[in-house]
């Protein structure tokens, strides 16, 4: 009896061990619909029916809260007292890029397989390298051109004495295109590469959208999903082999001795 159960138990480990190697790759499910933990992001992804404007296409499932979804589109907000317009009026074309970069980082759930863990005082996790779809980055470039900017690099090395960012003393202020020169600089320098710019175009499921129309649905839950499977799998296979093997010993033992 005692054995014809290990041998019914052992016959279904050895299924699940053969569905898990041989099945679809697997999304490490871990890497979806996830919020990072940073500054102001939700511990849990959720609907958000009031988002504001331009945060507004996140309100089915989203880590930022409809105060978080205010303050990004106002000029030094309480988010991180971000002054815009540190070399003269930034163009409102140029701001609302930046408006929707802040609502995708506050309110994405699909930024999970670019999340990496970092020891900064105001977070404990960023994003590294999320593939921005080429039009995205090129329109976002070519809409800021004429704006103007101290600084290649916007997360450090900034004036904070008056409680928001000013540019230091050494910093000119000249066109973005001479601090930007393309739209990869500026996409991929701006913020530490937390983008990469993608030779995806937007609609082809391997790259992020900064902005959708959400009446189509979120297109960058199938990216995230596409990122999770090509980055992982192989890792849940590898790792489940000597689990099972170890628990069909413990299960021998059991119930044969
Ligand atoms: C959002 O919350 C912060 C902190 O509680 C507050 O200072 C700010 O005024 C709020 N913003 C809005 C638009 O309600
Ligand atoms: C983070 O940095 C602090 C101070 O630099 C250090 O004490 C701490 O051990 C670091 N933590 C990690 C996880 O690297
Ligand atoms: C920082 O800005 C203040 C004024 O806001 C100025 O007095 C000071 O010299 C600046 N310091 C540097 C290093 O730029
Ligand atoms: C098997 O399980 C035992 C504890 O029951 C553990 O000490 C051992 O490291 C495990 N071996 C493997 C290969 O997982």
């Amino acid at each position: 009896m005692a054995w014809r159960m290990t041998q019914l138990l052992l016959l279904a480990l050895v299924a699940a061990a053969w569905g898990a190697q041989s099945g679809t790759p697997q999304a490490r499910t871990d890497l979806l619909n996830v919020c990072m933990n940073a500054k102001h992001h939700k511990t849990k992804p959720g609907p958000e029916d009031k988002l504001h404007d331009q945060c507004s296409p996140w309100k089915k499932n989203a880590c930022c809260s409809v105060n978080t979804s205010q303050e990004a589109h106002k000029d030094i907000s309480y988010l991180y007292r971000f002054n815009w317009d540190h070399c003269g009026k930034m163009e409102p074309a140029c701001k609302r890029h930046f408006i929707q970069d802040t609502c995708l980082y506050e309110c994405s759930p699909n930024l999970g397989p670019w999340i990496q863990e970092v020891n900064q005082s105001w977070r404990k996790e960023r994003v590294l390298n999320v593939p921005l779809c080429k039009e995205d980055c090129q329109i976002w470039w070519e809409d800021c051109r004429t704006s103007y900017t101290c600084k290649t690099n916007w997360h450090k090395g900034w004036n904070w004495t008056s409680g928001y960012n000013q540019c230091p003393v050494r910093a000119a202020c000249h066109r973005f295109d001479f601090y930007f020169p393309t739209p990869a600089a500026l996409c991929n320098e701006i913020w530490s590469h937390s983008f990469k710019v993608s030779n995806y175009g937007r609609g082809s499921g391997r790259c992020i959208q900064m902005w959708f129309d959400p009446a189509q649905g979120n297109p960058n839950e199938g990216v995230a999903k596409f990122y999770a499977e090509t980055t992982n799998s192989g890792a849940m296979p590898q790792g489940i082999g000597p689990l099972l093997l170890n628990l069909t010993q413990i299960l021998q033992r059991w119930f044969l001795g």
